[in-house]
């Protein structure tokens, strides 16, 4: 029987949601620490948010749809001052259930005593609805979350007495016992000087002060206040009160060692520069420098990491998979790895990888899952689903702790820093170095030939740079050209044709442009159709093996009458005959000129985005992490 409409669960309709949930608790006014640090998360969700304060033995709750900033300029003076020691605060992306002020978090039992924040999506939330419902319980929002409370004050049966720790995280356990799905949340209740926290697959961390206590979806919420980071891990349920933080899993008390972050709040702010975006393309060269620096100690690899997988070695070959950027990375890492260590590497879109009949031999086949939050659920699912082929796993991510480092074997962090803005960018060329640093250790290369990789590898850091203070001002120039039409192509070929598709990617994502990527040979296998003066073709055009008959290609391209704009090496005077315009990158062997052709395009999107005013660090309906198939 075909996939029916009455086989999909109810919730894929009805909700969804990423989100970022802050708590403290302290001895300072608590509601403008809540929403600074909303504001720091506000990259997780933008459409509607809130906050629930506990002030002197009463509560406030404000919220309603738009950002954190509408909602600070319609607090008075008394309210925003208003004494209040302890508060929770909520920044929502909504897929399902509209941003609206009745859908926004806190949710609130019926008695308006215990609030909630919540990020994840309860799935049984419907027959959860259903059975309070008949017990009386009334509902205000659409939302899978209020069931939360309703269930909390159900479980805590001597509400009307004084309350403690102990009890309210038991009524909070037994409300958890009865639900399936992910979630992080924060609990208040009125009568209870602390906090309660809970996560399962969805990330919690806890900020340790002096004398007062934080609780967040991630570090940069907490970071002006604290660097001293305690990671939740699945399953844990934290009580936290100003002087104490307890940890319970499975019943029992768990220790979580307390971590310190090196990086300030300094590096999770945009330092000066307008957007979090530009701000991060000039940090590439950084996060190439860094990523190298953790793996590569003089003429060394080493990933701490155990490559082997069971069964016959001449079967070995890695399977990627990954979404969005993500995915083009790993498109790219496959030629990389093929390339340098002649290792047979195939590469899935996760969301599509889940839900195929795949064929996977688990004794042979490493999975490696590709994504910088280490939160994206379809990759997540995908790392599960490799593991359920009994395939070794390896989570490459940006994010300490994050999701995907708990489900897969073994991990490979990217060190890009924080990635603040909506499109990834440095975490993207971070993740190309991975894959050099992975070609080179993986190959069996004779010495001289490693070493001459190595060097050039280790020349990148200064060859985006050069993109950044060489070509910037000409990448503006055609910026200010391409933002005056509707329609752009992108083309590139080998190991150039997933940087077309990640420039593509970008520009649409922050401009708004529709741009298409595409193999520079593919063109004229139909969207030649769509080929008029009005159609700017990006052409990435690296002296490599395709070199001359990409340069055909451009020819046919500029028959049709459409502009080209040329990524192109210094010194390569032959690529003007071809093309309008060229805008130049340093000169590297072809395999690493994913490196400058990516800053470039990088930078063409940021300043295109720029010219036609848009949002560029919170584009239209996206947001950073998809938690949500
Ligand atoms: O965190 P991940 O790398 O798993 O995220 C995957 C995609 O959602 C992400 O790359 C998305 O495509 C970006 N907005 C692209 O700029």
């Amino acid at each position: 029987m075909p996939y029916s409409l009455l086989a999909i669960p109810q919730w894929l309709f009805l909700k969804g949601k990423m989100c970022g949930i802050v708590g403290y608790v302290g001895e300072r006014e608590a509601l403008p620490i809540i929403l600074e640090s909303l504001k720091r998360i506000e990259y997780r969700g933008y459409d509607s948010c809130g906050v629930f304060v506990l002030e002197n033995g009463d509560s406030k709750l404000h919220k309603d749809a738009g950002t954190i900033d509408h909602l600070k300029e319609n607090l008075s003076e008394s309210e925003y001052l208003g004494g209040g020691k302890i508060a929770i605060g909520h920044t929502r992306w909504a897929t399902h259930g509209g941003p609206s002020k009745k859908n926004a978090h806190p949710h609130l039992d019926g008695k308006g005593e215990i609030a909630v924040v919540h990020n994840g999506i309860i799935e049984n939330f419907q027959s959860i609805k259903e059975m309070l419902l008949s017990q009386g319980c009334e509902f205000v929002s659409e939302t899978d979350t209020e069931v939360i409370p309703h269930l909390i004050n159900r479980s805590f049966k001597k509400f009307d007495q004084a309350v403690n720790a102990a009890q309210i995280k038991e009524a909070v356990k037994e409300a958890l016992s009865h639900l399936t799905g992910s979630y992080a949340i924060i609990v208040a209740v009125k009568g209870f000087d602390g906090l309660v926290a809970a996560r399962n697959e969805s990330p919690l961390i806890i900020g340790v002060g002096d004398r007062e206590n934080f609780i967040a979806s991630d570090v940069p919420a907490v970071l002006e206040q604290t660097n001293r980071i305690i990671y939740l891990e699945e399953g844990d349920i934290a009580v936290v009160e100003k002087d104490s933080i307890y940890i319970e899993n499975g019943g029992a008390e768990v220790k979580r060692e307390e971590k310190l972050i090196e990086w300030t709040i300094g590096d999770a702010e945009k330092g000066g520069y307008e957007h979090f975006m530009l701000k991060e393309i000039h940090e590439e060269p950084r996060a190439i420098m860094d990523t190298l620096r953790g793996y590569l100690v003089e003429e060394e690899i080493n990933f701490g990491v155990d490559f082997k997988v069971e069964g016959d070695a001449k079967g070995k070959s890695i399977l990627m998979v990954a979404c969005g950027t993500s995915y083009y990375a790993a498109m790219c890492g496959k030629q990389i790895i093929e390339n340098l260590a002649k290792v047979p590497v195939q590469v899935e879109l996760a969301s599509e990888f889940n839900y195929s009949d795949f064929v996977l031999d688990g004794t042979k086949v490493m999975v490696m899952a590709i994504t910088q939050s280490g939160e994206t659920a379809d990759t997540l699912m995908a790392l599960k689903k490799a593991k359920r082929y009994g395939c070794k796993t390896v989570a490459i991510t940006n994010v300490l702790d994050s999701s995907a480092t708990r489900i897969a074997d073994e991990t490979i962090y990217i060190r890009a820093g924080p990635e603040i803005g909506v499109a990834a960018t440095k975490s993207f060329i971070a993740q190309l170095v991975i894959f050099y640093l992975l070609g080179l250790f993986l190959s069996k290369m004779p010495a001289s030939e490693f070493l001459e990789h190595l060097e050039e590898l280790k020349r990148m850091p200064q060859i985006a740079q050069m993109v950044l203070d060489e070509a910037d001002i000409n990448i503006r120039k055609h910026a200010g050209y391409l933002s005056k039409y509707e329609h752009a192509f992108f083309v590139g070929r080998g190991v150039n044709l997933p940087i077309a598709l990640e420039g593509a990617l970008k520009l649409k994502e922050i401009s708004y442009i529709h741009a298409e990527g595409y193999a520079a040979g593919e063109l004229k296998h139909g969207p030649f159709a769509l080929l008029t003066e009005d159609t700017p073709v990006i052409a990435i055009l690296t002296p490599d093996n395709t070199y001359e008959k990409t340069l055909g290609n451009m020819k046919e391209i500029k028959a049709r009458g459409a502009p080209v704009i040329a990524i192109a090496e210094e010194g390569d005077e032959e690529v003007e005959k071809y093309v309008d315009e060229v805008i130049r990158v340093p000169e590297t062997s072809a395999i690493f000129s994913p490196i400058p052709n990516t800053v470039a395009l990088h930078l063409l999107a940021y300043w295109t985005a720029k010219a036609r005013g848009c949002e560029i660090d919170k584009p239209r309906n996206l947001a950073k992490s998809v938690t949500v198939e």
